[in-house]
């Protein structure tokens, strides 16, 4: 299979993980007979820094014209303390969400054995816990109209939702149940939005088309409460962009850290993999990042493009090398690796199935690949 891939590295971190991501897809084009080109774009500060635009056209272009796009990370804290800059990175994402009409952000959440003691929860409350959120992502009240009243005193963000931007994310949503446990949560606030009453109307009717589904509605301050005392009770949550906003960030710390999950926007066309981490600009070019995430959105881009294969051998990689207590910094491994280490085992891992990750060994072995 032959695949154009857009690379966007982005800011802090972002370019460290990304690499590590490349690797493991190189390694993969090679042993399974594949071929993926690669084009760097810029983006976030790094492109407005050198153009001064968040999303400069090339890089738009560079999107539309490729079969799916790997970003890195957008943010950096000269735009994060002032709220009134005129240009930001995140304008940079927004746009390239709407101008590549990437309605569905998708977000699983899967809490690792070997990790568990690092979640914030009791281990016996979190353990098991495997859901996917389903988050509208070009609607609602992110691209509704905004502004304030003449004199500055008043401000709106209106929230919209048309019939079509519900059907279609609930359809994917539904579809991906049917491939999971089969239970499907809709998160919304119909006791007191009216975007929310359609959403359920709507959703409740596709619902009937799936009777194989346990569908159920939930009001999205209960959901933030479910999400933290019982966990393990969801499969699949389909909800709107804000609340989708709030409650994949919520549910992103149960497993333990932040470096461990990958994301999907996927809409017509192109579909955009990303680690659903920041910038964490502190930690750039220290090589202590956790590249996990940008791994394992890479595996959602191969099972995007149908390979499963392929991405069964990247996820079982990660997770060998996590349950042998290899890791970066932040998950408090027995056998501490850098960034780029982790990116080189997880590839040779790939190569290489049978790949011997004994503790003893591990440390040598990581100081002859790099
Ligand atoms: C996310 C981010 C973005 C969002 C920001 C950077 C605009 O928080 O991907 O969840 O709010 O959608
Ligand atoms: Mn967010």
């Amino acid at each position: 299979m032959k695949r154009k891939i857009a690379v966007l590295p982005g800011d802090g971190i972002g370019p460290e993980v990304v690499e590590q991501a490349i690797k493991v897809l190189d390694a993969v084009a090679d042993r399974f007979g594949h071929r993926f080109e690669y084009c760097y774009c810029e983006v976030g500060a790094a492109a407005i820094d050198s153009t001064g635009d968040p999303l400069p056209e090339e890089t738009l272009e560079a999107c539309q014209n490729a079969d799916a796009i790997l970003f890195g990370a957008i943010g950096h804290p000269k735009y994060d303390n002032d709220p009134t800059a005129k240009v930001r990175p995140e304008q940079g994402l927004l746009r390239l969400r709407k101008s590549l009409g990437l309605f569905a952000n998708i977000r699983p959440v899967k809490t690792y054995e070997s990790l568990l003691h690092l979640s914030p929860l009791r281990e016996e409350r979190v353990k098991g816990t495997d859901l996917v959120i389903y988050r509208e992502l070009t609607g609602g009240i992110y691209f509704g109209a905004k502004g304030r009243n003449e004199a500055g005193t008043e401000a709106y963000d209106h929230c919209t939702y048309a019939d079509f931007e519900i059907d279609r994310i609930a359809r994917l949503a539904f579809e991906n149940a049917m491939t999971r446990r089969r239970k499907l949560t809709l998160v919304d606030k119909a006791n007191v939005l009216e975007t929310s009453r359609l959403w359920r109307e709507l959703v409740t009717k596709i619902a009937k088309e799936y009777p194989e589904i346990e569908f159920d509605c939930m009001f999205v301050d209960n959901a933030a409460m479910q999400l933290i005392q019982y966990p393990t009770q969801f499969d699949v949550i389909l909800t709107e962009n804000m609340f989708g906003d709030i409650l994949s960030d919520e549910a992103s710390v149960l497993p333990g850290s932040m470096g461990l999950l990958p994301s999907a926007s996927i809409g017509a066309k192109t579909a955009l993999f990303e680690p659903i981490h920041g910038s964490y600009p502190q930690a750039a070019g220290k090589d202590i990042a956790n590249p996990m995430a940008a791994i394992l959105s890479a595996a959602m881009m191969l099972e995007h493009f149908g390979l499963h294969e392929e991405a069964d051998s990247v996820r079982d990689s990660v997770t060998k090398i996590l349950e042998a207590g290899i890791g970066t910094p932040e998950i408090q491994p027995q056998v501490e690796c850098g960034c780029a280490q982790i990116g080189d085992l997880i590839a040779l891992n790939v190569y290489d199935e049978s790949l011997n990750l004994k503790k003893a060994k591990i440390e040598e072995r990581v100081s002859t690949i790099i």
